[in-house]
């Protein structure tokens, strides 16, 4: 049995299609999708109509059909603020049927393969392994490490797998956790690792990869009857075109600066939204304000002043 895992398109039909593109090749049996369908790009419908009528798929919802069902049910007054926006946007540009589908799936999933292997599907594993050394595989993480490091993918499958042998409460968290594999998305980190015969697969973000790549990730899940082979690929795609189409957006008018984060990240592949938030906490501070979610007024300065910063890496240590 084949399995494709996709995760956290965020609305990137672009990255999307050129994946499912390459999948076709790929004989597969079945596709997994690990949740955040939506988010930052422009095309929230256009995703969801085409993962609806995917036959032979495994899916769960993600963070961000977990946000739509916070505006279905509470006061809608609190998502006016503009740190909110691209989310209000998305939850108004849903149509019924895509907004009924999305907020239908479950958060996890347990699949039984030849009554041998016991699949776990969910979109974050944090849940799963609080207060462990799991924190230190987060995107910002990632970035800050690089810059020291300038590591290869092969040395982060190292890191990764040396962080969790060394954690004990981790590994005893692992242990309890009825399921031979793990499969799961949120970080926007692509990596896999087999921990005594436990194996956990993260498979990046198609939509938004923060991992200083710019090609869009999916991971296979190869299960035999004697053998489990994992392959993660990459797709290479117009991001140029996508950028171009995104700028003549509703979406990009709707939410100019936080859509232009977005392109920095995928230009670089860079977690510019938590370094960017990090700042604005800081901004926040400097007026006297600590109210969350953060005023208006002040997430527009922010919005402003990110841009006229240099490029230079000083950004990023607040
Ligand atoms: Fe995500």
């Amino acid at each position: 049995m084949r399995y494709a895992i996709i995760s956290d398109i965020h609305g990137n039909l672009h990255a999307l299609q050129a994946v499912l593109k390459d999948i076709r090749e790929s004989n597969i049996d079945k596709y997994i999708f690990v949740g955040d369908y939506f988010g930052d790009l422009p095309y929230p419908n256009e995703v969801t109509d085409i993962i609806k009528v995917l036959n032979k798929k495994y899916i769960v919802s993600g963070n961000k059909e977990g946000y739509l069902t916070n505006l279905q049910e509470n006061n809608k007054d609190e998502w006016i603020h503009n740190q909110f926006k691209v989310l209000y946007w998305n939850y108004k540009e849903l149509r019924k049927d895509n907004l009924d589908y999305l907020l239908q799936l479950p958060e996890k999933k347990i699949v039984c393969q030849d009554n041998t292997k016991k699949i776990l599907i969910l979109h974050s594993i944090t849940s799963l392994f609080k207060e462990t050394k799991l924190d230190l595989l987060t995107s910002s993480k990632y970035a800050e490490r690089m810059d020291k490091f300038n590591f290869e993918h092969e040395d982060y499958l190292k890191y990764v797998k040396n962080i969790i042998l060394t954690d004990k409460k981790l590994m005893k968290k692992l242990e309890s956790i009825d399921a031979d594999i793990i499969v799961f998305g949120h970080t926007h980190i692509q990596w896999y690792i087999n921990i005594n015969g436990k194996i956990l697969i993260n498979a990046g973000s198609c939509g938004l990869p923060l991992d200083l790549k710019t090609t869009a990730p999916y991971t296979i899940l190869d299960i035999s009857s004697n053998r489990i082979i994992i392959e993660e690929h990459r797709v290479k795609y117009d991001i140029q075109n996508l950028i171009e189409e995104f700028k003549k957006s509703m979406l990009y008018e709707y939410a100019k600066g936080w859509s232009n984060i977005v392109i920095e990240e995928l230009r670089n592949g860079r977690d510019e939204i938590t370094f960017f938030f990090r700042y604005v906490i800081e901004v926040a501070k400097n007026h006297g304000s600590h109210s969350w979610p953060i005023e208006n007024e002040i997430w527009n300065k922010a919005i402003n002043s990110w841009f006229e910063r240099n490029n230079s890496k000083d950004k990023y240590l607040l």
